[in-house]
């Protein structure tokens, strides 16, 4: 089966759990897209919907769902974005896509989130996958000097700009055994908006769309 398909098949799992009614936050990436289409195909009516990219909102628009700006709402009720990669507690590296910190702030506001993802995404320890960080432009080599040091190696994602106006370093070769840890410390060099790691927003579902066709919901 191609990564297609398992990606479908788990944004259509998503979709089974969504009550009418709910606010619901939508994340990013492909896996996403394919939920909002299911979304649009299905009579779901929601309180609000809030959205963690400008690309999950204008899909979100064109499957005919208005999108709330996060302020106007209360908690978000279920939250449902992708990864890149999951490990065993369920901690997640984001940001592939670089809309890893409107994906933290919306899973932050939520009650529960629903992370989808193909078998590809699931690993032991995190960190095959570099590790995006948004930073503000004025601090990018601060803060790839401080990266670094943590015994990374830092790259510029040259001509990438968030939808915040920022720039992404992502950090090659770490390997990431205490993920609440370095969430925090990279969190803490002066220049950092937000790191692609999430402990403090681990996932509370994950829906693995496994190779040999079966979904596994953990
Ligand atoms: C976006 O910044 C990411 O966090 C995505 O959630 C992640 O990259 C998953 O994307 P795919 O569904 O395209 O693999």
């Amino acid at each position: 089966m191609n990564q297609d398909l398992l990606k479908q098949k788990a944004a259509d799992k998503a979709l089974e759990m969504i009550e009418d009614g709910i606010t619901l936050g939508v994340g990013s990436g492909s896996t996403v897209l394919k939920f909002v289409a299911a979304l649009g195909k299905s009579s779901l009516q929601f309180k609000d919907v809030v959205s963690s990219s400008e690309e999950t909102t204008a899909a979100l628009k064109a499957a005919g769902y208005q999108v709330r700006d996060l302020n106007a709402c209360d908690a978000v009720d279920v939250y449902v974005d992708g990864c890149d990669e999951i490990d065993g507690n369920k901690y997640m590296i984001k940001g592939g896509g670089a809309a890893l910190t409107r994906e933290k702030i919306v899973a932050a506001a939520a009650k529960k989130f629903i992370c989808i993802a193909d078998e590809s995404k699931a690993v032991d320890v995190l960190g095959r996958f570099p590790l995006p960080v948004e930073v503000i432009p004025m601090a990018r080599s601060l803060v790839g000097r401080a990266l670094l040091a943590l015994g990374g190696e830092p790259r510029w994602r040259e001509g990438v700009v968030t939808d915040n106006g920022n720039w992404i370093i992502d950090v090659h070769h770490l390997r990431i055994s205490d993920p609440y840890a370095l969430e925090a410390e990279i969190n803490n060099i002066a220049g950092v908006v937000t790191n692609g790691i999430f402990a403090r927003q681990a996932a509370d579902v994950l829906i693995l769309s496994r190779a040999n066709g079966e979904i596994d919901v953990q």
